[in-house]
């Protein structure tokens, strides 16, 4: 079953440039795909991992739209801090290019050109929704109405956002077109198909029979997308963004981001090297999508249908997929803000690359959905690579600083204790090994720290601190062998957290050791001498994660606003209903809390009219302070009424809004008081 393969084509989902890169999308897919090609990397493999912006579809569209600028403008600056957010992760693409770049229209035009020439697709003409007045065919996006299920205004033609029902345009009520506001009609289109049906036996045999050992996520939806019958599939959109049909009548055509993003993959290799062809033609290369679950029909349905029809390239080994990561316990979104997105990341936690690496790894969602949570990310720093991994390393090195200057002590007579531990370590590396080559990357971080995990016990159980008085000679002996496993942590950590790696070797002064040595405990030779020790990890305090715990909170107060519907209107009332309320501007000269009381606070206003007393329930939402001398609307004449023994002579206007917050009603310019509002 398994193959030596003589070349590694990695290839991570291109993520979209409508807006930047969040966790989920890291833990999902790139933090992944960058462990497993570092870990090739280092085992001296022939390998190279290639990605770019997917920078066509109708999300782009419709954002540029909204913000008023083009498409190319949002995708300019999504693919700028997209990029730069990975790199500064320390994401190591050997390219991350875009589908907006001239070779890759020239080599997805190329690529449905050949399939169209040679009759692999069929032709069929439907009725798609079509804007009169704006003379353009409607994606289902840019069709907005009320939903039939709930009766919610503003659903768009795919989907309600506000009971989550997937919606087709037909089922809207009064459909209108955000392009011009006209009702869309039907008109006759003509698109190319790639006839799905016709590679179903194929996928059958080589994912079904073949790919039995894919995870069990991806070979089930595989399963059941098989099971329940391919179709054929449009390949081209009417949409003025995108790659144009390279066929003749095709004016006003694109082809459908889902065809033109994974050949992405082909052209972004082919930007990398003008050795291209041999990633994605030659048998001999294993070639690996890592793609969240989402994708999964498109990477193992679609695209290798296409690469099929195409004739030249190679499928993939394996297609590993994710499930989703939820943040503090609901589901990440975009549109919601509901996110913690990597460039802000990057700001907020400046040296802290590692940590979010370490973090997002230790709880990828790899079987099943799974939750992040701040509190979560401050436990696994401060617990795990505070407490072990840094400690460990650094009483290692500090203990060979104060006794030694530096200096590696040499390595004396083994005792049991020692051997056994020696023997733990060196059966972890084919763990390790097996696990990443399994895409159980959680387990083989696991694997990575227990080399910290076996130093730090060695270390407490051994108490070189006590031993330096009595057997000072032993003392070298445990230095010696502390020192190694710090060595070997380097080596092991390095695919999931590289830059702490490197700072090891950096305290260590030593070069990289290579992957091959992993186990061995002679890396560093007696006499060497070491650099200065660093912490690697510092502990992350509460109040920081508290930061981000309000700032979350503030947005999920903003989304509940958004998403709360006004009260039905009350009761009509006639003008002279109104009239009688008697409202005016006063001030408000005076605030105090009423003693014994958690809501009431006595005010003094001045009406214009006179000078009085209003008793309110708003403490818990006001101070006093911040309300003397504020302009607001009175209602005077409401019949007075007694709280605690002072009578309330009228009461304060307020709007409230869908959080419970209580806002005053003020004259948009200070005026008189008493002047009369109606
Ligand atoms: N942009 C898509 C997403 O974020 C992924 C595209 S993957 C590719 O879901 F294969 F099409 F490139
Ligand atoms: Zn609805």
């Amino acid at each position: 079953m398994s193959k030596d393969f003589k070349r590694y084509l990695i290839t991570s989902a291109l993520p979209y440039a409508n807006g930047p890169v969040h966790i989920g999308h890291l833990a999902g897919v790139y933090i992944p795909s960058d462990i497993y090609t570092r870990y090739l990397r280092l085992r001296g493999r022939d390998v190279i991992s290639v990605c770019g912006s997917d920078e066509h579809g109708v999300p782009i569209t419709i954002k540029a739209k909204k913000e008023g600028i083009t498409p190319q403008q949002v995708v300019d600056r999504y693919h700028a801090i997209i990029k730069e957010s990975f790199e500064k992760l320390g994401i190591s693409f050997d390219i991350y290019s875009r589908t907006s770049s001239p070779v890759h229209a020239e080599t997805a035009s190329a690529f449905f050109r050949k399939l169209y020439d040679e009759g692999k697709f069929v032709e069929q003409t439907t009725e798609q929704f079509y804007d009169e007045e704006a003379k353009s065919f409607l994606a289902d996006r840019y069709i907005v109405g009320t939903c039939p299920k709930c009766g919610a205004e503003g659903a768009y033609g795919d989907q309600c956002e506000v009971c989550g029902s997937t919606l087709s345009p037909d089922e809207l009520v009064n459909p209108r077109s955000t392009l011009s506001g006209a009702t869309p009609v039907k008109r006759e289109t003509k698109h190319w198909y790639l006839p799905l049906d016709k590679y179903e036996q194929m996928l059958r045999e080589w994912i079904l029979e073949g790919h039995k050992e894919w995870k069990s996520n991806v070979y089930g939806q595989c399963k059941s997308w098989l099971d329940g019958g391919l179709m054929p599939r449009a390949v081209s959109r009417d949409l003025d963004w995108g790659i144009p049909v390279p066929v003749e009548g095709a004016e006003g055509k694109v082809l459908y981001v889902w065809f033109d993003a994974p050949i992405g993959y082909i052209s972004a290799t082919k930007e990398l090297t003008p050795d291209w062809e041999k990633y994605w033609k030659s048998e001999d290369t294993k070639l690996v999508h890592f793609i969240g679950k989402d994708n999964i029909v498109f990477h193992c349905i679609v695209f290798p249908s296409m690469l099929k029809a195409h004739g030249e390239y190679i499928l993939p080994e394996n297609v590993p997929s994710n499930e989703f990561l939820n943040l503090e316990g609901n589901k990440i979104s975009t549109s919601k803000n509901w996110a913690v997105w990597l460039h802000e990341y990057l700001e907020d936690f400046p040296g802290k690359e590692d940590v979010l690496r370490y973090a997002l790894c230790a709880t990828a969602p790899e079987t099943k959905d799974n939750d992040f949570t701040w509190k979560d990310y401050q436990a696994r720093n401060n617990n795990e690579l505070v407490a072990v991994l840094g400690n460990f390393v650094n009483r290692a090195l500090v203990l060979t600083k104060k006794y030694y200057d530096g200096e590696v002590p040499a390595c004396g007579e083994l005792t049991d204790y020692d051997r056994d531990t020696i023997a733990e370590l060196s059966s972890i590396k084919a763990s390790l090994e097996s696990n990443i080559e399994n895409y159980r990357f959680r387990e083989a971080l696991k694997d990575a720290m227990n080399f910290a995990r076996i130093g730090n016990k060695y270390l407490a159980d051994s108490e070189p601190w006590k031993l330096i008085k009595t057997d000072a000679e032993r003392v070298k002996t445990i230095l010696n062998i502390a020192l190694q496993i710090t060595a070997n942590i380097a080596i092991a950590i390095e695919p999931f957290m590289p830059f702490s790696a490197a700072k090891i070797l950096n305290m260590l002064a030593c070069e990289k050791f290579g992957w091959e040595r992993l186990g061995a405990m002679d890396l560093l030779a007696a006499g060497h001498h070491i650099g200065e020790p660093s912490l690697l990890f510092e502990k992350i305090e509460d109040d920081v994660i508290q930061k981000q715990l309000d700032r979350l909170a503030e947005i999920a107060k903003q989304n509940k606003a958004a998403e709360v519907k006004a009260e039905p209107q009350k009761a009509e009332c006639s003008f002279d209903d109104f009239q009688k309320m008697d409202i005016r501007v006063s001030t408000i000269l005076e605030a105090e809390k009423l003693p014994k009381t958690k809501k009431l606070l006595k005010l003094t206003i001045d009406t214009g009219i006179d000078k009085r007393t209003i008793v309110s329930g708003i403490a818990e939402h006001f101070s006093p302070e911040e309300l003397v001398g504020k302009q607001v609307l009175v209602l005077v004449n409401l019949a007075p009424r007694d709280f605690k023994g002072i009578t309330s002579q009228g009461m304060i206007l307020m709007a409230e809004d869908a959080t419970g917050a209580l806002r005053l009603l003020q004259p948009n310019e200070k005026t008189n008081n008493g002047a009369m509002v109606g």
